[in-house]
């Protein structure tokens, strides 16, 4: 059986306290065939979840650490307290910019695991590395070596190359991508890797959200530009609740 389809956005450093009415906007619209999620800036994770309080509010990182002199840091049991049910851990810019590597990003989905928090997984691989042919090669490496030993609540694909560019692999490549993802998840958790729900980052807009969600094991979409605004977001969870 396919999974039920999650669609998260991912609002970078983007959003202040006027963002609130288009984040209660968004929630009001939320069909009930689909699973959605909104990743704030920390500073918003607090009023939003009181703005919205049945919607899944998330973060878009978390320290490895439960606590303790780490400035500037936010760690697990604090995002949960603000009001997140959801993180992600290992967005790409996350790794470039801020040097985190797979032992990092492992970590830190455990300590989220561990407080309770759903988490989603981000992998990736860079232009070069497509052009190479070693897309499918290096992203699963990445994976295997990020996986927490629990299940986490969803792995996110996101090409490098196509964040922020408009630009998407073709179908038959992200297919690709996810099925080898899968067989990953199926031999690092049994059966249960099944039901870890697989989406599809990068240039998700409403006017190719239908097709990518047509493809085989893409069970939903981690949308950055796109789900600032109810009017480009609600269109693609529509697109999933349909598919
Ligand atoms: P865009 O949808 O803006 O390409 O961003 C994708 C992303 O990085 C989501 O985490």
């Amino acid at each position: 059986m396919p999974n039920r389809k999650l669609v998260a956005g991912n609002w970078k450093m983007h959003g202040t306290a006027a963002g609130i009415a288009e984040i209660v906007r968004i929630a009001s619209a939320v069909p009930p065939e689909v699973d959605v999620a909104l990743c704030l800036p920390a500073t918003l994770i607090e009023r939003a979840a009181r703005a919205v309080p049945s919607f899944a509010i998330g973060a878009q990182d978390v320290h490895s650490e439960a606590g303790g002199a780490f400035t500037g840091d936010v760690c697990a049991a604090q995002l949960h307290d603000a009001g997140a049910s959801i993180v992600i851990v290992g967005h790409s810019e996350r790794r470039d910019l801020h040097r985190e590597d797979d032992a990092v990003v492992r970590s830190k989905a455990a300590a989220a695991l561990v407080a309770g928090l759903r988490v989603i997984l981000c992998v990736g691989e860079t232009l070069e590395v497509r052009d190479a042919g070693e897309a499918i090669a290096t992203v699963t490496a990445q994976l295997d070596a990020s996986l927490p030993p629990a299940p986490v609540e969803a792995v996110a694909y996101e090409p490098i190359w196509a964040i922020g560019t408009g630009r998407i692999p073709s179908l038959e490549d992200i297919g690709a991508m996810h099925a080898a993802l899968r067989g990953r998840l199926v031999a690092a958790h049994g059966d249960r890797g099944h039901s870890v729900r697989l989406l599809y980052g990068g240039s998700v807009k409403p006017a190719n959200a239908a097709a990518i969600f047509a493809v085989s094991d893409v069970d939903g979409a981690l949308v950055g530009g796109a789900s600032l605004t109810a009017s480009d977001f609600l269109p693609i969870v529509e697109a999933a609740a349909q598919a």
